[in-house]
């Protein structure tokens, strides 16, 4: 065994959904803006009741059985969130429980919207160290609880969802290569004010909302993954030109189209789903990832590169053989 493999995916967004006309009627801004500035059209939102692990549930479900495993054969489960249900246990237990796995390593990531390449990335490397004979991956996003309803900088942006990975030690390639990164200067740029270590009692109120310096934000976004771009396939070996498909984080189309075209890739070439989803953070690779598979682009053997930036700032990629 040389690598390890994703053999099955799924997702899960949930029922509601929020147009740009919706968001017209709360804040002042319009569907035109909005679809000009970010190439968002709508997004789904949790309700009031559900919780991110009801939601890896359902993408779990799916990407289980597309992969045609048994949920005994899964011995490692990791749920990258920015948005657990609970500060503990983290949410990965909460799956691996409530989906009847065995017990099991169940780890938290919290990376922000890179948080499901930092754990599919932790699934690679115990898969390659022998450590793990079949990973249930998840990226996840209840983001629309944490957003202020109120700011039209940052309300449009969010969205929920849930997407999900098996991964198995493979003969055939595979991930070829990952990367990882973090810089905590840009703290400023991009984050949620109220943690459980600090000022929890502003949970709730209205201080409790996603900061955000958007335009600075995106000058980085940009440059960083174009850098983690190249840096992924330096690391494999591989030539820009061999790359299939580009799925990028779904923050904002303008970011997807300028790392697109740092890397010389044809729009055509990368899977493009923020006018349908938003910015869901962590879930949106993993979300990306299955749409590209499930409406026949992205086939078997080709060449995928994933990568994805977010608060922090975090960062990370992973180049793999589908
Ligand atoms: N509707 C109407 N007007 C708005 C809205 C809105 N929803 N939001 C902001 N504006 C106004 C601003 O108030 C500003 O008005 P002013 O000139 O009178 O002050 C004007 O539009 C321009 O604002 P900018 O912030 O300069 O607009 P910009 O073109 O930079 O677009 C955006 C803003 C979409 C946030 C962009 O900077 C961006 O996408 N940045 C990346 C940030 C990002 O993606 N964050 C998500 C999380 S991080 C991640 O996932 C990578």
């Amino acid at each position: 065994m040389k690598y390890s493999k994703i053999v099955g995916t799924g997702r899960y967004l949930p029922e509601k959904v929020l147009t740009n006309f919706d968001l017209e009627k709360m804040v002042d801004t319009s569907d035109e803006w909005i679809r000009s500035r970010t190439g968002v059209e709508r997004r789904h939102a949790v309700a009031d009741d559900q919780t991110t692990s009801d939601m890896c549930v359902e993408a779990a479900k799916v990407a289980i059985e597309d992969a045609g495993i048994d949920v005994t054969d899964i011995d490692m489960v990791l749920v990258g969130t920015t948005t657990p249900d609970l500060i503990f246990p983290n949410a990965a237990t909460l799956v691996q429980h409530r989906l009847g796995i065995p017990p099991c390593p169940a780890i938290g990531m919290e990376a922000a919207c890179t948080s499901f390449i930092y754990a599919l990335t932790t699934a690679d490397k115990f898969i390659k160290a022998g450590e793990a004979k079949c990973a249930l991956v998840i990226g996840a996003e209840c983001i629309t609880k944490i957003v202020d309803w109120t700011d039209r900088n940052t309300c449009v942006l969010f969205g929920d969802g849930a997407g999900a990975v098996i991964v198995k030690p493979s003969d055939e390639p595979g991930i070829l290569a990952t990367h990882l990164g973090a810089d905590g200067q840009y703290k400023d740029l991009l984050y949620y004010p109220v943690g459980v270590s600090k000022d929890l009692h502003k949970a709730g109120t209205n201080e409790a909302a996603i900061t955000m310096v958007g335009n600075e934000v995106f000058k980085v976004a940009v440059k960083t993954l174009g850098n983690v771009a190249t840096e992924v396939l330096r690391k494999a070996g591989v030539e820009q030109s061999e790359v299939d498909w580009l799925i990028p984080h779904q923050a904002n189309l303008r970011i997807i189209q300028a790392t697109a075209k740092r890397l010389n890739l044809p729009m055509e070439k990368v899977i493009v789903t923020v006018q349908d989803h938003g910015n869901t953070s962590a879930a949106s690779v993993p979300m990306a990832l299955d749409v590209g598979r499930r409406d026949g682009r992205v086939k078997p053997g080709q060449l995928v590169l994933m990568e994805a930036f977010g608060g922090g700032f975090t960062w990370g990629s992973v180049l793999m053989r589908l």
